[in-house]
């Protein structure tokens, strides 16, 4: 039923769920009640704002519309343990983790290009991966104008991506190398990612599975097939962690079905929702993770041609992973949820 104020709870008060926060407020979210759930219970501010987080447990979702999950992913994370009982007890789930992503009950919604699945859902949506949404946001009018045939997309993720403990891990690196030199951050520094962040790259995000991709590799290919609805895209991904505090990039390369020039793209992407291009090499401008964050956008510069092979195109393609990649994005899609 529509009302003028939603009862809402947000699950967790780690790196997204912070955000979150800020998110519903910056929006206007139309709030009645706001309750803020986490493992332990303490008063925290954001942006001079108090709140008081209280325990997760099954009651905390009585009287709750709309649930934002941003809480840890698997067997004992927030959403397997409390989401069905939210559900239960009235509420709409909104999940950031990857639970659920992939259940046919469960539409994976990024409102620029699948706005409308959001009225599918049984109890529970999920929003995607960082790294698939700002693909599928940059990629979907692409895709709608020429087709898309094939994807390969190398991700450079920030540390904020894998959470807190990651954020703390790179500033921790980077301190124990101002103080003591660079041979003291393989001593003195406790570790969350799998391995050294600052002053380093490496090619591992989440574990290794099938064929020797990682599973942060294949929800980019799972998620953009269920996204844009096209089974047949043929996508290859390589997962990069980079140490830079907030927000990702893609270097992405497509081939099209049907010819379309880089300038077409430009023009296409400045028009379509959700996008600024910002694509003027000569100029030094184009898209860069530090000018991303804070920002609701997905950012695309060094639109390029492929000099050898027919229909191939380069993008490069910028976004706040905690913003469009999480937050924001599930606010949008309670947004969508209010409009029916
Ligand atoms: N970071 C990103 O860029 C990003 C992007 C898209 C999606 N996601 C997804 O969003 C979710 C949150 O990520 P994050 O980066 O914010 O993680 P995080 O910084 O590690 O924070 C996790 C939060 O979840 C709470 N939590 C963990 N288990 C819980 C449980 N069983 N019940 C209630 N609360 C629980 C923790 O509570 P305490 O504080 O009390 O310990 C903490 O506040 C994950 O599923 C992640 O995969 C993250």
């Amino acid at each position: 039923m529509k009302k003028s104020k939603y009862n809402v709870c947000v699950v967790g008060v780690g790196a997204v769920g912070i955000e979150m926060l800020r998110v519903l407020r910056q929006r206007n979210f139309p709030i009645g009640e706001l309750r803020v759930l986490a493992r332990r219970s303490r008063e925290i501010e954001v942006d001079g704002q108090k709140y008081s987080v209280r325990t997760v447990s099954p009651e905390g979702f009585d009287g709750i519309d709309v649930a934002l999950f941003a809480g840890t992913e698997g067997e004992k994370g927030a959403a397997v343990t409390y989401a069905k009982e939210a559900v239960k007890r009235g509420a709409v789930v909104i999940d950031n983790g990857a639970d659920f992503r992939m259940d046919p009950d469960v539409p994976l919604v990024v409102p620029e290009v699948n706005a409308k699945d959001v009225k599918k859902h049984k109890g529970i949506i999920a929003n995607p991966n960082c790294s698939t949404i700002q693909m599928v946001v940059a990629l979907n009018p692409i895709h709608k104008k020429v087709g898309i045939k094939r994807i390969i997309v190398t991700t450079l993720q920030a540390s904020s991506g894998a959470g807190k403990g990651a954020v703390e891990q790179l500033k921790t690196e980077n301190a124990a190398i101002a103080a003591g030199g660079y041979e003291n951050v393989h001593v003195n520094v406790e570790r969350s990612l799998p391995q050294q962040l600052a002053y380093n790259v490496f090619p591992h995000i989440g574990s290794f599975v099938e064929c020797d991709y990682t599973n942060e590799e294949w929800k980019l290919v799972k998620e953009t097939h269920k996204i844009m609805h096209d089974n047949k895209i043929k996508i290859s991904a390589t997962t990069v962690r980079v140490p830079v505090r907030t927000g990702h990039s893609e270097s992405v390369y497509i081939e099209t079905g049907k010819p379309i020039t880089p300038k077409k793209v430009r023009d296409l992407l400045s028009k379509a929702p959700g996008i600024i291009v910002m694509d003027d090499p000569k100029k030094n401008i184009y898209p860069m993770p530090k000018d991303a964050e804070g920002k609701d956008e997905t950012f695309v510069g060094r639109i390029r041609c492929d000099c050898f092979v027919k229909n191939g195109l380069w993008l490069w393609v910028v976004a706040d992973n905690l913003r469009k990649g999480a937050a924001t994005n599930a606010v949008q899609i309670a947004e969508e949820l209010i409009k029916y």
